[in-house]
């Protein structure tokens, strides 16, 4: 999934590039390697599988003289094609052993390359996509390294972000970008490459970001950026990049999910600062006004999982609020589905990291058919956020590792602060604005009260993470909370869990049911409790267990087996503290069976692949 690569003169390479591939690490954490050369093309390469720590080991008790080096290429490795094994992991080197590159993405035309290699008498001692490309450099050399490169990114057919080091020219690096993220950081006399700006804070004080089909050429203390359209020198914006020191600090955490759901009251507080005057019960948002402007008369909202399942939250909110038609795709259909983009239509795209490919290629579609696109992105400055029409930031800091949990808080706030504000220029009733604002208020000390009573949470999780199976059930606005917190469960715990609308567990899966097989029913007061009540009755009648997740003090408190409680709020609010209980529960389930909740197995933070 993921690459980084440095540059840097006279200082010692490993320490430091070592401590930038951890940052680095949440975006693919299969396996690490670095190969570092010197001004005579001497190399050192270094690689281990599973996390950075046991490169650094490596490193650590190597006998070369590091500081010797000055060039380096490193890489941070989510497997897409070969094993997570040593002979996969990056760097990846060339038969005669001079040019070694990393990569982020996928050769797509690697099977044909690799046949057309082979004929030509060249072995490969792995099975990834990346080798091959090593391999076509050598058998493509002409003249030097940049002119080589300019022949061998038109025979390889992308998605991908390469960096390139040959030792015959050891103070020059080059990448090319097309379609994987790439950024360049500058400090004074040096030069940093990575996937995201993020990883750079540390490092660089400003950098730049390359586009589609871009080529960096850094040569000693001077770098170029052409155009590979073009051949033309581009002249780019250079942008600040902000850094914080808390991002990455654990405090007392046990692990950044942990953390990072606990400063969900702290973003909730910052939300209500800035967008809402409580005194003149105003939304303000010039980015809002200017949407509301263009009276769009549906809605298509795009994105991927935890995304998908706020944009199935918004399209509640929007109908219900804005009274407009919403449409949810999960971005890896909606990229080859027949479209009919339309100007009535807004497209809304929704990504934490404003990377996923699938996202970023949907979006480039409606684009070239000249839909007017919207983005709700956490990650500033990012692919998707560059290219879509208008957006707003979801700002809830940065999320370090793969489950997202305050980001998707930030997600269904925005997407909600939309739906009012559209609806108020509409025909929402305003008693009902006013009510739902006064809510919002409140909804800090909501979610500080779930998080209060995390033991409560904690007790129910350890029993039931031992289950291997589970249900999680709702209708209406929580069916996608059902579904993201079945996710979560999935991601951390390795348990198989389902969510499906309440309502639809006669239809089918009610076959599933026995006493192994644990429902969690999120029924907090409203319209659907009643309903909900028939469906525990009909687990009950098969032995099922319920874990029924309800407001404190609900009357049907004796048909459960367990309990989580949440405060009280309105219909609409309610699923922020439903969303907090269970990524506590997800969490705490994890912690129970000892899994590695920062890292699960087979997954990366951003996944920039399609
Ligand atoms: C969330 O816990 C996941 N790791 C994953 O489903 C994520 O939501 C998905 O990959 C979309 O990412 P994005 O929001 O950065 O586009
Ligand atoms: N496709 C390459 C591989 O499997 C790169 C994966 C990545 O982006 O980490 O090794």
């Amino acid at each position: 999934m993921c690459w980084i690569f440095a540059y840097k003169w006279d200082k010692e390479a490993s320490p430091f590039l070592l401590e930038w591939l951890k940052n680095l690490e949440y975006r693919g954490y299969d396996s690490a390697g670095i190969c570092e050369i010197n001004k005579a093309g001497e190399f050192y390469i270094e690689k281990a599988v599973w996390k950075v720590s046991n490169l650094a080991t490596k490193v650590e008790n190597s006998d070369k003289e590091l500081e010797w080096y000055n060039t380096w290429i490193a890489h941070t490795r989510w497997a897409t094609h070969g094993k997570v094994t040593m002979e996969n992991t990056h760097p990846h080197y060339s038969k005669n052993e001079r040019f070694f590159i990393v990569h982020n993405g996928i050769i797509e035309n690697y099977i044909e390359l690799k046949k057309e290699l082979e004929d030509r008498g060249y072995t490969f001692y792995g099975e990834t996509d990346t080798e091959i490309v090593a391999k076509l450099i050598e058998d493509m050399f002409e003249t030097d390294i940049e002119t080589t490169i300019k022949k061998v990114f038109r025979r390889i057919t992308w998605a991908y972000a390469l960096g390139v080091i040959d030792r015959q020219e050891p103070d020059t690096l080059i990448w090319v970008k097309i379609w994987s993220p790439l950024v360049l950081g500058l400090a004074e006399w040096e030069y940093f490459l990575s996937s995201d700006a993020n990883a750079l804070a540390r490092f660089a004080k400003t950098y730049i970001n390359l586009d589609d089909w871009e080529m960096v050429v850094i040569k000693g203390n001077t770098h170029k950026i052409i155009s590979l359209d073009s051949g033309l020198s581009l002249d780019k914006q250079i942008e600040d990049i902000t850094y914080s020191e808390d991002n990455y600090a654990l405090w007392d955490f046990s692990h950044f999910m942990e953390k990072e759901i606990f400063q969900v009251p702290e973003i909730i507080d910052n939300f209500i600062k800035w967008r809402i005057d409580f005194e003149t019960l105003e939304i303000k948002s010039n980015t809002l006004e200017e949407l509301a402007a263009k009276d769009f008369k549906r809605i298509e909202i795009i994105a991927s999982w935890t995304s998908y399942n706020a944009g199935m939250t918004a399209s509640y909110l929007f109908e219900e609020l804005a009274s407009i038609p919403t449409t949810v795709y999960v971005s890896t259909e909606f990229k080859y589905k027949k479209k009919f983009i339309n100007t009535d239509t807004l497209y809304i795209f929704i990504s934490q990291s404003g990377e996923t490919a699938d996202s970023l290629e949907s979006l480039k579609v409606v684009k070239n058919k000249w839909g007017f696109t919207f983005w709700i992105v956490n990650v500033v400055g990012s692919s998707i956020a560059r290219l879509s029409d208008l957006g707003l930031y979801t700002h809830s800091g940065r999320e370090v590792w793969v489950a997202a949990t305050k980001s998707f808080i930030g997600q269904i706030w925005v997407l909600l602060i939309m739906a009012l504000y559209l609806g108020n220029k509409k025909d929402l009733e305003y008693t009902k604005y006013k009510e739902i604002l006064a809510c919002m208020q409140k909804l800090k000390d909501n979610v500080s009260l779930v998080l209060l009573e995390s033991q409560k949470i904690q007790k129910v999780a350890k029993k039931y993470a031992h289950y291997k199976d589970m249900f999680f059930l709702w209708r209406n606005i929580q069916y996608p909370m059902a579904m993201e917190w079945s996710l979560k469960c999935k991601e951390i715990t390795y348990n198989h869990t389902e969510a499906y609308s309440a309502g639809e567990l006669k239809h089918g899966p009610l076959s599933l049911i026995e006493p192994s097989f644990p429902t969690l029913l999120i029924n907090p007061e409203g319209r659907f409790t009643d309903k909900n009540v028939s469906t525990l009755k009909e687990i009950k009648a098969r032995d099922g267990l319920v874990i029924w997740l309800i407001t404190k003090w609900d009357k049907n408190k004796d048909l459960y087996d367990d309990v989580i409680e949440i405060p009280h709020t309105i219909e609409e609010l309610s699923i922020f503290p439903v969303s907090v209980a269970l990524q506590l529960f997800a969490y705490y389930a994890a912690r129970e069976l000892d899994r590695e909740i920062d890292k699960p197995r087979n997954l990366a933070k951003s996944v920039t692949v399609e």
